[in-house]
């Protein structure tokens, strides 16, 4: 790619280590991946609560906000698509070396490009979370009544209906957000994060 020729990469002093060690708890990056309606948002921002009160430092990319910023002039072709997951893989990776904990909430249904978005980050740091939800539960869900217009053809390259969502084939996480109750979901996430270890305290007692 060019665009980057003539620039010096700066090495900070105040490092990812000593922002984890401030902190209290590593950072990593949970990237939940799912159709439409799974419920991404809800189980990122529900978990963001619990890190919260773990007074852990989050942060949520969250799919329909940054289509209104940083992705404003993207679409849904699958080229869109796989700049706005480069993007957002970027932009979560800054996130993970300011040493918080980052959530993004994007169907990235291809396969490939969740592929690329892991590989920017150290190993053991990408954990992809698979919101699995069924088809049948997101379109009677229908939140945003988008797959109703998908299904008349109002809305085109639909990821479900007219585009298609490439299952994970090993996530670090399933979480079955189509039929659980939301506390469980999250209670599942945290679990996960405790096995990781993400919580361990660094230097510094909490
Ligand atoms: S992604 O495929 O590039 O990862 P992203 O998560 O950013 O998608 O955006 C998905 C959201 O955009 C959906 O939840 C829905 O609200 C909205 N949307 C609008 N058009 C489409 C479409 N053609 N396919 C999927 N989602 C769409």
């Amino acid at each position: 790619m060019s665009g980057s020729t003539n620039t010096v990469w700066h090495n900070a002093t105040v490092t990812r280590a000593y922002r984890e060690r401030l902190n209290g708890h590593r950072s990593v990056v949970l990237w939940y991946t799912g159709l439409s309606g799974s419920g991404k948002s809800t189980l990122a921002h529900a978990v963001e609560d619990k890190l919260f009160q773990l007074n852990c430092r989050t942060f949520v990319l969250d799919g329909d906000n940054v289509r209104q910023g940083l992705c404003s002039d993207l679409g849904f072709s699958v080229q869109d698509r796989t700049e706005n997951i480069r993007r957002i893989g970027e932009a979560a990776k800054l996130l993970v070396e300011s040493g918080v904990i980052a959530m993004t909430a994007f169907i990235s249904p291809f396969r490939a490009d969740r592929q690329r978005a892991r590989s920017i980050f150290p190993h053991g740091d990408f954990i992809e979370i698979f919101c699995e939800a069924s088809l049948d539960v997101c379109e009677q869900r229908d939140v945003k009544g988008l797959y109703k217009r998908a299904r008349a053809g109002e809305v085109k390259e639909f990821t479900g209906i007219s585009s298609p969502y490439e299952l994970p084939t090993n996530p670090e996480l399933t979480v079955r957000t189509g039929e659980l109750p939301l506390g469980d979901c999250v209670a599942q996430v945290i679990e996960y994060l405790q096995q990781r270890d993400v919580f361990r305290d660094t230097d510094r007692q909490r």
